[in-house]
């Protein structure tokens, strides 16, 4: 499995398409951010040590997990230069930039050293990536022994998901998600293939109103 069963859109992530982000994730998505943080945490059961947010945009996810794990050191990856002004823009506005850096890179090569992360949350940018299987290879190269992923896209609950949803379409009748498809019984077993074919054995995807999310554990 190279290519992402949803990927329908050629996304542009100059400043234009990062200040759109930069909008949407402000007002229409702003309140799926800390249910979403709370949800990985749940789901991964981790609080402390280094948590990397993978494609983060303007950093709502980064912001969020800042304030909902206060134990935790954070950081905003992304590849777009411009998303990473705006991301580092919002962190200092927010009062955060002690708590949350930004490293530039792509997931499929990235800048940390093997084991550096405990967490690594990433909401709503593995659709765009361009190979799944080397993006988790590295993703789980960098994973700390008994850390966890929560990688994946949503709205965090159901009534998030309709209320992100129906606002989305009012300003856009075309609006095109991930979130209006169903991950089908075979992209659940091409995900597992692939988990397998990376030498992870220890994983779990959750599909359901929360959102599409891949949580990889790391165990000794
Ligand atoms: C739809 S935005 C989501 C932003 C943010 N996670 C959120 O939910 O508000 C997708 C982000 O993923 C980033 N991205 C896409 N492919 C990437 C890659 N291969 N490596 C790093 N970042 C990537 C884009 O630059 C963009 O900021």
């Amino acid at each position: 499995m190279s290519r992402n069963w949803t990927q329908s859109r050629t996304p542009a992530f100059d400043e234009t398409g990062a200040r759109k982000m930069n909008e949407i994730a402000k007002t229409v998505f702003a309140p799926i951010y800390p249910v979403i943080a709370r949800n990985a945490m749940a789901a991964t059961g981790i609080r402390q040590g280094v948590c990397i947010d993978l494609g983060s945009g303007p950093a709502m996810l980064a912001m969020a997990m800042a304030r909902e794990a206060p134990e935790m050191d954070i950081v905003a990856f992304d590849f777009s230069e411009a998303s990473r002004d705006i991301g580092r823009e919002n962190i200092a506005e927010a009062g955060l930039a002690d708590r949350i850096r930004t490293e530039a890179g792509d997931v499929h090569a990235m800048p940390f050293d093997d084991g550096e992360a405990d967490l690594i949350v990433s909401r709503g940018s593995m659709f765009f990536w361009d190979n799944l299987k080397d993006a988790f290879r590295e993703i789980y190269r960098i994973l700390a022994v008994g850390g966890a992923t929560y990688i994946g896209g949503g709205f965090g609950n159901r009534e998030l998901k309709d209320q992100v949803i129906a606002e989305m379409l009012k300003r856009d009748p075309t609006w095109d998600c991930y979130a209006k498809k169903k991950a089908d019984a075979d992209s659940h077993r091409r995900f597992a293939e692939l988990f397998r074919e990376i030498g992870c054995p220890v994983f779990k995807i959750i599909d359901d109103d929360t959102g599409f999310w891949v949580v990889l554990s790391k165990t000794a």
